[in-house]
């Protein structure tokens, strides 16, 4: 059977997939079934920010494989306390703790669970504070607990009934933000850089505003860095990169990590400021597999070679040059280049798309851009109907990155008006 026959016949279908299936990649280059080479522009989502196959990530595997490669959180976990340490000492520079999960919607799960028992601690079960105030067109997960917070109905329908106590406001309306956060809140949940929905960058006075709300009401501040953390933006943390130019900080309680700080091995983890650790105390909340040695060990040589190639240092003149290189084309399909970063998205006008664009397809644009790329060889992800996402691995090569952007404008040319 094809690889295409055993997915259909056995994978359950909550996929739409495109039709290839890679077998091996080295940094920014993977081939599939037929030997056919690609550039990978997408990361597997702005996940493999070392690219594929990296030594070190093999090195660290086959170390810790051939000694410890799981072992229960009812004891100690050293590789997991060292990559907890180098979160608040290095990515952070506060004083916090961690909790490891697998992935970026449980570790947003155990943000939501944390506003609660805050809330239930500090005013009782009757009157605690539940509310979490998100934003429109937000991504947080597909746990029941990341739908509830994600701003965007088509990952809710079908649901019901949805875990209450969720307001979500339009991204960057502060009057809209004000208006929602109140005595009930508990906590205001943003991404600093909305992936999934869209690309849109947080404005600095957004941040300022949750920051007043939050001197107002004593109600939290989470960043949900699933996406855009761990040196995607330039920064550890995507909000200092944002804030960078500003005379104005913020510090959030609490933030959600995934993707990227494993560069492919399956690890989530949200941190907490020192002040509310205590709420999350002992067999308030767990996981099997979360933090295991080998998972640890592997996050923590990611994370450190990432530090140790200055590779946060390299993002700003990466971005610079696809900003720059799309600019040059002139192309009237483009109408904008949004986000942060290596974490950048391409938005395309459908009234100004020809060519191959066909507009009585179901399929939104930016897929239809998005599979003819896949077919001239490059991996591009979209980010809603008008948006095709650039996250390569951070460590991606000027020739590869200029190569990726080749290919990228010969396809935008394919689909502008004659
Ligand atoms: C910002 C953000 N939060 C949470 C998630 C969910 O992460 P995971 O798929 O690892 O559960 C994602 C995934 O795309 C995301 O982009």
């Amino acid at each position: 059977m094809t690889t295409a026959e055993l997915h259909d016949q056995y994978v359950l279908g909550t996929y739409g997939r495109f039709p290839v299936s890679f077998t091996h990649g080295t940094g920014t280059e993977v081939w599939d079934e037929a030997g056919k080479r690609y550039l990978d522009f997408g990361s597997g989502i702005a996940v493999c920010s070392l690219g594929h196959a990296p030594a070190v990530m093999q090195q660290a595997m086959a170390e810790q494989s051939a000694k410890l490669i799981h072992c229960s959180n009812l004891y100690q976990i050293r590789p997991q306390a060292e990559l907890a340490q180098w979160i608040s000492d290095v990515a952070m520079e506060r004083p916090g703790k961690t909790f490891f999960s697998n992935s970026g919607a449980e570790a947003n799960d155990g943000l939501i669970k944390l506003a609660r028992k805050r809330s239930f601690d500090l005013h009782g079960s009757e009157t605690h504070k539940v509310n979490i105030v998100t934003c429109q067109q937000s991504f947080h997960g597909r746990t029941l607990g990341g739908i509830a917070a994600t701003g965007q109905d088509k990952v809710k329908v079908g649901f019901d009934p949805l875990l209450p106590g969720f307001l979500h406001v339009p991204f960057n309306d502060c009057a809209a933000l004000r208006e929602a956060v109140d005595e009930s809140t508990a906590a205001i949940m943003l991404e600093p850089v909305q992936g999934e929905g869209g690309i849109h960058t947080a404005t600095p006075e957004f941040f300022q505003t949750a920051d007043q709300l939050r001197d107002e009401f004593g109600c939290l501040i989470f960043f949900d860095e699933v996406q855009c953390g761990f040196g995607r933006t330039g920064d550890w943390c995507a909000w200092r990169t944002i804030l960078r130019d500003s005379d104005f900080s913020v510090e959030p309680d609490a933030v959600s990590w995934a993707k990227g700080m494993g560069g492919g091995f399956p690890i989530g983890s949200f941190w907490v400021a020192d002040e509310h650790a205590a709420h999350l105390g002992p067999g308030t909340h767990g996981s099997t597999y979360g933090g295991s040695p080998l998972a640890s060990t592997v996050s923590l040589r990611v994370l450190k070679e990432i530090e140790d190639q200055g590779l946060c240092d390299q993002i700003a003149e990466k971005e610079e040059l696809v900003r720059t290189t799309v600019q040059e084309w002139g192309l009237p399909l483009v109408t904008d280049v949004r986000g942060l970063g290596l974490l950048l998205g391409i938005v395309v006008d459908a009234q100004q798309a020809g060519g191959l664009y066909d507009p009585d397809s179901a399929t939104p644009l930016s897929i239809q851009i998005v599979a003819e790329c896949l077919r001239a060889g490059l991996l591009v992800v979209p980010a809603g109907p008008d948006v095709v996402r650039i996250i390569p691995p951070l460590n991606v090569n000027h020739s590869h990155l200029q190569e990726g952007l080749t290919i990228l404008n010969s396809v935008l040319s394919r689909f502008a008006t004659a």
